[in-house]
């Protein structure tokens, strides 16, 4: 299995949709290794969308990621990377599907309620789990329902 990092962004978690998003996750069979919940300052902002610094959008985002708490999460499962990504659907809520999470609870891109981490940006999961929490926060366990869930 593999290990993705996944975020209900300051809107999310001021409109009271953490424990949603996470049912969704959990009744999926995804394994929760790490969670907490926080304030990101900036310098944290800043090297978590490094890859956006100059875009017109940027200093937007980076406001915006830290005017509030955010909970963040270490997700574990099978292809876990790709399936998150899934379940939260296209980037802009206006476009992603009914049934996903941005196509269920956002409506603007810049309010898009949940980050995970890029599947086609080779280790950004890794990268992203490195970055928000140290190793002794990360649990490892044995989910009961393993062989249910797991060929
Ligand atoms: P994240 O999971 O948040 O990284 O979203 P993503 O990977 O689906 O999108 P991407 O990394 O390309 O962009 C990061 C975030 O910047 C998005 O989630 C949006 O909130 C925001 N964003 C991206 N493009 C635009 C844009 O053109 N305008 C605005 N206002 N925000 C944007
Ligand atoms: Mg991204």
């Amino acid at each position: 299995t593999e290990r993705t990092f996944v975020m209900v962004k300051p809107d999310g978690v001021q409109r009271g949709l953490i424990s949603e998003i996470l049912e969704r996750f959990e009744n999926r069979g995804l394994k929760i290794v790490g969670a907490k919940f926080m304030q990101m300052d900036r310098e944290l902002a800043e090297q978590h969308y490094a890859e956006h610094e100059g875009k017109p959008f940027y200093e937007g985002l980076v406001d915006f990621i830290t005017s509030g708490p955010v909970f963040a999460m270490v997700l574990d499962g099978q292809d876990a990377t790709r399936q998150v990504r899934r379940m939260m659907g296209d980037t802009d809520p206006a476009e992603a599907a009914p049934g996903t999470i941005r196509g269920d609870y956002g409506l603007d891109l810049g309010r898009n309620v949940i980050h995970g981490s890029d599947h086609e940006d080779e280790g950004a999961n890794e990268r992203e789990i490195d970055l928000f929490f140290d190793e002794d926060e990360l649990v490892e366990w044995d989910k009961i329902d393993g062989s249910w869930l797991y060929e």
